[in-house]
C-alpha cells in the first residue's frame, strides 16, 4: 500500500474502485489546488461545508485505508467504523498549523499555559464547570491517561467495572494494566439502555477498585442523567470504587439532550471520588494529533495518577487543539445539527426500509448502535461463525456472528461497520455505525444496505 502514501491518491482511487465516491469528493485537482481550496472551507457567509464528501483515501487512515487493505478497495464504498470524522478540519486549525509550521524549529515544549487556559474556558463556557488550571494534566491520549489511573488504583488481576456494551478500547486499557473486566450488562428499557444498578453492585467485591464510566456513552449514545450519575457515584463512594469518567464524546449532544459532567454533580464527596478524562480530539477530529487531558477535584487522587503518568506533549497536537478550543466553536455549532440530522435520517430510513435492522436515535456521540439480531438469524450468522471457528487454527479468537455480519455488509453493500461483540457483554447482535460523515456518504451507505437486505 506504499503507493498510497502522500497525496498521490488519484491513481490509488482508481485502482481501489473508489472513483464513484471520489468523483463526488474531488475534481481531479492537484494537491496544491486542493490545499488552496482548504482555505475556502468557510464560505463568505460564515457557513462551513460538511456536505461535500472529503476524500481521505491514501492518507493511512484506519477508517478507510485499513478497511481497503483488509477487504479490498472494490469492496469498500463507505467506511463507517473507527470513531473519527470525515470532514475537512475547521479552518482555524489548518491556519494555526500553517502559521506554526513557518517557524521551523520543533524542540521540546514547556507546559503550554494558553492551551490549558483554552481547555478551562471551553469547559466553563459550554458546561459551566470550573476546572482548576493546575489540576489539568496533559496526556498523549485518553488511553495512556486511563492506563496510568488503572495502574495506580487497580492492582494486576483485580477487577474493573464496566457497564456494557461499552467502548471496546477500554478492554485494551485493561490488558495494558493487567486488570480484569467485570462487565455489568445494561438493561434495555423502552428501547433505551439503562444501568442495572443491582447487577452493578453485585459485581463489586474486595478486589474491585475502579469503574470506567463512559459519558456520553460509546457505543449506545446515552447521555447519563444527573440522577443516574449520582446513584452510580453514591454506590462507588460507599463501596470504595474510584470513578474514572471518560467524557471524550461530551461535545456531541443531540438537540433536547443534556451532557452532565461527573465533576459538576452537587455532592462533592462523590466528585472527589473521581477523575475525569477528556480531549477535543473527537469534537474536532484530531485523534492522531495525540492530545488529551485529565483532572480531578481530589488532589490526592490526582497526584497519585500523575506519579504513574509520563506526560509527553507534541507541538502540532497542542497548536491544533488550542486553535480548535479558542476559535473552533462556530464550526462545532454548525456541525452539531448536521450530525443530529444524520442520526434522524438513519433512524427514519431504517424504520421505513430495513426491517432486519433497528435503530433508536442516540442522545449523544456521532455513533449509531444498530440492532442486527434479526439479520443474524436470517443469514444464519451464528452457524457460519461456528463453522468458521471450527475450521480455523484453535489458537485464533473465535469468529463471531458479528464478524460474519461485518463481512456480509462489506460483501453485499460495500459498507464497513464495527462488529458489536467487541463492545463487551450485550454487544452481540449489534453493529456500530459511525455517522461523522457527509450526508451523501450516509445516503449511499443506507441505499446500499437497504438494497442488500432486500435480496436476502
Ligand atoms: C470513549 C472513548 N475513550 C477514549 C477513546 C480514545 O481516546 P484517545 O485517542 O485520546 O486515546 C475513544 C476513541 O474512540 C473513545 O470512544
Amino acid at each position: 500500500m506504499s503507493n498510497t502514501r502522500g497525496l498521490n491518491r488519484r491513481t490509488f482511487l482508481r485502482s481501489a474502485g473508489m472513483t464513484a465516491l471520489a468523483g463526488a469528493v474531488g475534481t481531479g485537482a492537484s494537491a496544491a489546488e486542493e490545499a488552496a481550496t482548504a482555505r475556502s472551507a468557510e464560505a463568505a457567509d460564515g457557513m462551513f461545508d460538511f456536505d461535500t464528501p472529503y476524500d481521505r483515501v491514501g492518507t493511512d487512515c484506519i477508517k478507510w485505508d485499513s478497511q481497503i487493505e483488509k477487504f479490498g478497495g472494490e469492496n469498500i464504498e463507505v467506511g463507517m467504523g473507527i470513531a473519527d470524522m470525515d470532514f475537512r478540519a475547521a479552518p482555524c486549525i489548518t491556519k494555526a498549523l500553517e502559521d506554526r509550521c513557518r517557524h521551523e524549529n520543533w524542540g521540546y515544549m514547556k507546559k503550554p499555559t494558553a492551551y490549558i487556559d483554552a481547555i478551562v474556558a471551553w469547559n466553563k463556557k459550554r458546561y459551566g464547570v470550573d476546572i482548576d488550571p493546575d489540576a489539568v494534566t496533559l496526556a498523549a491520549g485518553v488511553h495512556p491517561a486511563l492506563i496510568a489511573a488503572l495502574n495506580t488504583f487497580s492492582p494486576p488481576g483485580s477487577k474493573v467495572l464496566l457497564t456494557t456494551p461499552t467502548y471496546n478500547g477500554f478492554y485494551s486499557d485493561l490488558f495494558w494494566s493487567k486488570t480484569v473486566a467485570a462487565d455489568s450488562p445494561m438493561k434495555l428499557v423502552n428501547g433505551r439502555y439503562a444501568i442495572d444498578f443491582e447487577d452493578l453492585e453485585s459485581r463489586i467485591d474486595h478486589d474491585t477498585h475502579t469503574l470506567i464510566l463512559c459519558n456520553p456513552q460509546n457505543p449506545t449514545g446515552n447521555c447519563w442523567s444527573a440522577e443516574d450519575l449520582t446513584r452510580l457515584g453514591e454506590l462507588c463512594l460507599e463501596r470504595r470504587v474510584i470513578v474514572l469518567s471518560d467524557e471524550i464524546h461530551c461535545d456531541f449532544v443531540m438537540k433536547g439532550q443534556t451532557f452532565t459532567p461527573f465533576s459538576s454533580l452537587p455532592n462533592k464527596d462523590i466528585v472527589n471520588n473521581s477523575l475525569t478524562f477528556k480531549a477535543s480530539s473527537k469534537t474536532f477530529s484530531l485523534a492522531a494529533m495525540k492530545s488529551a487531558w485529565f483532572y480531578s477535584t481530589n488532589p490526592d487522587l490526582l497526584e497519585r495518577v500523575r506519579a504513574n503518568h509520563r506526560a509527553d506533549i507534541n507541538t502540532l497536537g497542542v497548536v491544533a487543539n488550542q486553535a480548535a478550543l479558542t476559535d473552533g466553536e462556530a464550526w462545532l455549532d454548525q456541525l452539531l445539527p448536521y450530525i443530529d440530522a444524520n442520526h434522524t435520517l438513519v433512524e427514519s430510513y431504517m424504520k421505513e426500509k430495513m426491517p432486519l435492522v433497528s435503530y433508536t436515535k442516540a442522545q449523544g456521540t456521532y455513533l449509531a448502535w444498530l440492532d442486527v439480531s434479526a439479520l443474524v438469524d436470517k443469514i444464519g450468522a451464528k452457524e457460519t461463525a461456528m463453522r468458521e471457528t471450527n475450521a480455523q487454527d484453535s489458537s485464533l479468537s473465535p469468529v463471531t456472528a458479528e464478524h460474519v455480519v461485518e463481512k456480509w455488509f462489506v460483501e453485499h453493500a460495500k459498507v464497513q461497520l464495527n462488529a458489536g461483540h467487541s463492545y463487551g457483554t450485550g454487544g452481540e447482535g449489534h453493529m456500530r455505525m459511525n455517522l461523522g460523515t457527509s450526508r451523501k456518504s450516509i445516503q449511499k451507505a443506507l441505499d446500499n444496505m437497504a438494497a442488500a437486505l432486500q435480496r436476502v
